[in-house]
């Protein structure tokens, strides 16, 4: 591994090409999934939040996830990269985005899955040897935590009736086969060059094996199981 330490945006300027590529594209990948997120599920759950309380707090991840996205897309800037390649566009979203929000029960599932998918990836960032993005995913940690912890004390919530115990598992039986391929293909050639900069630490396949057995443990935690599924192909990502 080579750990080239670069503590600001200034001193990137004098890093390799293929160290600011990867720092970009990195980049543009959280600031594009963050946004799609906060637009397809975090926002429109507010309207589905069955209680006052529920309203307030799916809030505040909504202003969180946004808020997600304004941070990388404000570094990004910061990196020179164009505003539009910033914010989804042309490319095909991951196939998790295209399925808009039809329950409450969805999206605490969605926080309680697809929130564990993104602490991986931040947590993966808490050591990157890009100063700018360490310090971004620092600050990120404690929301995500809380979008888990969201996630988890409603699904507890409604897995106390039978009806809703059969919500909850008919959303995780949907969404769960679509959030594997969240950590990208194996044996991805980015993955290799994140890890040999110091940008990344671990595998795709590593995440994903990891991400795997901690979204089984806490749907078992409530009762409930896993679908099976054939993991489809992981298309090839930034991640
Ligand atoms: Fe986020
Ligand atoms: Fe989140």
């Amino acid at each position: 591994m080579t750990d080239i330490v670069v503590k600001t945006v200034e001193e990137l300027k004098d890093a390799p090409d293929e160290y600011r590529e990867a720092v970009s594209k990195l980049v543009i990948s959280h600031a594009i999934n963050e946004l799609y997120g906060a637009q397809v599920f975090d926002e429109p759950a507010i309207a589905y939040a069955p209680t006052a309380y529920a309203k307030w707090l799916t809030c505040r991840v909504a202003m969180e996830e946004y808020g997600h996205h304004v941070r990388f897309k404000e570094l990004g800037e910061q990196l020179g990269i164009p505003e539009e390649q910033l914010v989804p566009g042309e490319k095909r979203p991951l196939s998790i985005f295209s399925f808009p929000l039809k329950s409450w029960e969805e999206f605490c599932v969605i926080k309680l899955l697809a929130d564990m998918a993104e602490i991986l990836q931040v947590e993966d960032l808490l050591h990157c040897a890009f100063h700018p993005l360490r310090d971004l995913a620092r600050m990120t940690m404690p929301e995500e935590r809380f979008h888990a912890k969201f996630g988890r004390d409603f699904c507890t919530e409604l897995c106390k009736t039978a009806e809703g115990r059969a919500r909850v598992q008919d959303a995780i039986d949907r969404y769960y086969p679509m959030l594997p391929a969240f950590f990208g293909a194996d044996k991805s050639r980015n993955n290799d060059a994140y890890r040999r900069l110091g940008i990344k630490q671990r595998s795709n396949e590593e995440m994903r094996a990891d991400y795997i057995a901690k979204a089984q443990a806490l749907v078992e935690e409530l009762g409930l199981r896993l679908p099976s599924f054939d993991m489809p192909a992981a298309r090839a990502s930034s991640g």
